[in-house]
């Protein structure tokens, strides 16, 4: 059962902070539920997948409860999916001092959806990079192939969260919804076929994951779905790389051969 529900502290430590950024019972009509938060450190704030068109008013009201929307330095998008990404005119005039930051692969695009975009666009390098948040720092981690050629994560340092984008994708069935995995085994038949279809490649994913569990997260809240934590974040790790998706098995699923 879906209920409107308002932001969930993820993490605070009073100078730090993280917020998952509510849901509204109306959004499971419309499309692929999506996850949004908000990292905030002293008076700056980064916005992570901010979300299409009809999730920016529950966004913004949820947001402004926390800070001023003039604070948010950053709006931090894993890839170019309209569910990441299309709500970014409105964000540009809502957050007037905040940089959108992305793939450089994808920046060449961006103008096409927002006209203002001009200037305001950073184009995170394929290996990554970091990016200062108050005293702290969210780095870009390389998640590309998973699903976007150009598509990173995002790990704040600080709250050992790790935004994972797409990977650690649930579709819930309708009127289903959890904020956070208390039955992995359960919960896998809700990740199952979304990471076989659209992660690309089995070698992506392990490569993440050698390269995640170095970080060693203490949380991974992925765009869509329920956050890992705790013993989770070991078994989904654990899952994933057991996992054979994309590339490795479209020939059978799609000709049977
Ligand atoms: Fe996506
Ligand atoms: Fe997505």
């Amino acid at each position: 059962m879906i209920r409107n529900m308002n932001s969930y502290p993820l993490y605070d430590d009073g100078e730090h902070k993280v917020f998952w950024l509510g849901i509204e019972e109306s959004e499971d009509e419309k499309g692929i539920l999506t996850n949004q938060y908000l990292v905030v450190d002293g008076n700056e704030a980064a916005l992570i997948e901010p979300g299409g068109f009809f999730v920016f008013s529950r966004v913004l009201k949820n947001v402004s409860s926390i800070v001023p929307p003039t604070q948010i330095k950053y709006l931090l998008y894993s890839h170019q999916d309209p569910d990441v990404v299309a709500g970014l005119n409105l964000w540009f005039e809502y957050a007037p001092l905040a940089k959108l930051v992305i793939s450089e692969l994808w920046v060449r695009f961006i103008p096409h959806l927002a006209v203002l975009s001009a200037g305001r666009t950073i184009g995170i390098p394929d290996r990554g990079a970091d990016f200062k948040l108050g005293k702290s720092t969210i780095r870009a981690v390389p998640s590309h192939y998973l699903h976007s050629p150009g598509n990173f994560s995002f790990y704040d340092e600080k709250s050992g969260i790790l935004f994972s984008s797409d990977i650690g994708a649930a579709a819930f069935s309708k009127d289903e919804w959890y904020l956070f995995v208390e039955d992995f085994d359960e919960h896998v038949r809700h990740m199952e076929g979304f990471h076989r279809r659209y992660m690309s490649s089995t070698k992506a994913l392990k490569a993440w994951v050698r390269h995640v569990r170095k970080l060693k997260p203490r949380v991974i809240a992925p765009q869509h779905g329920a956050i890992f934590r705790d013993e989770h974040v070991g078994k989904f790790l654990n899952w994933l790389e057991s996992l054979e998706v994309g590339i490795d098995v479209f020939e059978k699923e799609f000709y049977g051969e």
